[in-house]
């Protein structure tokens, strides 16, 4: 399997039923990386240079969160908005990330059928993803498809188990 580096952004994992169960299954592979955001930076201070290092040893990245607000939570877009800098991750000298791939891991508490036009939240997770979609593109990352969890306060403790058996598949067989 690549060397696959897990950014794990949930503000609150002591609440947590997916995401805790996520980042315990990814936790027993060997390479497998898990990077919990909010446990490293609880000050939202973002050691820029640490991050790019991590970075550039891994061959896949994941970003893992649960959908708050039809995107990620707050730390997530920080962390971009600080380690993919210009000259680094864009821009005609910013090609450190070129060539790696890239995927998302989201779970969320609305239904799959809502995910859809005509649905309780109108837009698909293929649309409402797109600002993720465009970040790999400029970054020269091959967007990889979205392993999505939907409706997480319904599921059981086996099929909250087992979400988390497929998504390392997925993170494996991608
Ligand atoms: C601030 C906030 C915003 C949320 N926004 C959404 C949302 O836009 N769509 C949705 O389906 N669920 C939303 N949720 C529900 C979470 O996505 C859901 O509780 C989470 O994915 C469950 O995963 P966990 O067990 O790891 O916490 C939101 C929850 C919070 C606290």
């Amino acid at each position: 399997m690549k060397k696959t580096l897990v950014i794990l952004a949930h503000p609150n994992l002591n609440t947590s039923r997916m995401n805790k169960a996520w980042k315990d299954r990814l936790l027993q592979e060997d390479t497998v990386t898990v990077h919990d955001l909010y446990t490293k930076y609880p000050d939202g201070q973002i050691d820029v240079a640490f991050e790019q290092r991590l970075l550039l040893k891994h061959e896949r990245v994941v970003f893992q969160f649960p959908l708050y607000w039809y995107s990620s939570p707050s730390l997530l877009k920080e962390w971009q908005d600080a380690v993919l800098s210009y000259g680094w991750a864009y821009g005609s000298e910013g090609t450190k990330l070129h060539g790696k791939e890239f995927m998302l891991a989201i779970s969320t508490g609305g239904p799959e059928v809502a995910y859809q036009a005509g649905g309780f939240n109108l837009f698909s997770m293929s649309e409402l993803t797109k600002p993720f979609q465009a970040m790999a593109n400029l970054t020269g990352m091959r967007f990889l498809p979205t392993f999505t969890t939907y409706g997480v306060r319904t599921l059981t403790d086996d099929e909250v188990n087992k979400s988390a058996e497929d998504l390392l598949q997925h993170i494996k067989n991608a």
